[in-house]
């Protein structure tokens, strides 16, 4: 039986990022309980009051969000968390090496209808800089030193890289223990699925049209294969799939909201995501360059993404040559 700990030390990943990680998957622990409690624990619906970006929080949201800025702030490795609940970079220990980045709950709108929601979570080095300010998380997702999620689902699992290839790990129920389950996952290079919220069409690039136009025409069309769709409504369901039997994941840019460049976000979503997906040999892609190249310019920003099996997104992204 090998726990993250086991593959850490392997991965002579230091004993600082690996209590870091530690502490992440203490919380996630906490968020797996309270999800299989359900209405039970009394945590199902909305919290009434919305997040920095205007999105109405649900319950778990905001439950998730305080464990993990809770447990994070007293591990002395953490000089400082980020999180898409909080408006503003929250300092924790002045010589911590790391900070640890965080969607806490991942596809909320799910919680209520029992679906698959997940953790994603991202750790940069803090570089002895002060992490009360922005500026200081403002890093390209290449310096990750870890990326990954848990995704609470029929089982809770964890699927993690800290960039020598990715592990996907099982949470024993009795043990409490994450078990490797799945050693260096690899995303297949070609695929017949797609993933993409259709009903918002008509706002797309033309690029995306075109794209998805001559997917749906199967194999009468120009790719001449057969697609099929998929579409949990959390990221971090529909990139698992893409993991485990490859796929393209798309949340393009769209014109609903001119200032919006995409419904994802960078920091909380689309680095920790590009990661693991590289690191599987996939590509993540904004449609202009690599997502892991992006130089962030705001902790909250958006970012359009297209990913997954390798050849796919290679053919997406020539519809916009
Ligand atoms: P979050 O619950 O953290 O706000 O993220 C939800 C995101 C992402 O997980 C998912 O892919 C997408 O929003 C779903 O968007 P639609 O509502 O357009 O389906
Ligand atoms: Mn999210
Ligand atoms: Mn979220």
């Amino acid at each position: 039986m090998q726990t993250p700990k086991h593959i850490l030390a392997q991965n002579n990943v230091s004993p600082s990022l690996t209590s870091t990680i530690n502490t992440v998957l203490n919380a996630s622990k906490e968020i797996a309980l309270l999800l299989q409690k359900g209405a039970m624990s009394g945590v199902l619906g909305s919290a009434e009051q919305e997040n920095v970006q205007g999105e109405t929080q649900k319950k778990l949201d905001v439950i998730s969000n305080d464990l993990l800025k809770d447990m994070l702030s007293e591990c002395p490795h953490v000089a400082g968390i980020a999180s898409e609940e909080e408006d503003l970079p929250v300092p924790a220990n002045a010589d911590g090496e790391f900070l640890v980045i965080f969607d806490p709950l991942d596809g909320s709108s799910n919680i209520d209808i029992n679906v698959t929601v997940g953790t994603i979570f991202s750790i940069l080095p803090s570089n002895g800089n002060d992490a009360s300010q922005e500026a200081t998380y403002l890093q390209s997702g290449r310096n990750q030193v870890c990326a990954g999620y848990v995704l609470y689902g029929p089982s809770t699992l964890l699927v993690m890289t800290t960039g020598q290839g990715v592990d996907v790990f099982t949470l024993d129920p009795i043990s409490k223990e994450f078990v490797l389950t799945e050693a260096q996952s690899k995303i297949t290079p070609s695929t017949k699925e797609f993933a993409i919220n259709m009903s918002n069409q008509r706002f797309w690039a033309e690029p995306i049209q075109n794209y998805v136009a001559d997917m749906l025409q199967g194999e009468e069309g120009p790719l001449e294969k057969r697609y099929n769709m998929r579409w949990v409504a959390a990221m971090v369901a529909d990139v698992h799939r893409i993991i485990n039997r490859g796929g393209i994941f798309m949340y393009p840019w769209d014109k609903r909201e001119p200032n919006k460049p995409g419904k994802l976000r960078l920091m909380y979503e689309g680095n920790p995501m590009a990661m693991l997906v590289e690191q599987a040999g996939g590509i993540a892609s904004n449609s202009e360059m690599n997502i892991l190249d992006i130089q962030p310019e705001l902790i909250h920003q958006r970012v359009p993404v297209i990913l997954g099996s390798k050849h796919e997104v290679e053919v997406a992204l020539s519809y916009y040559n």
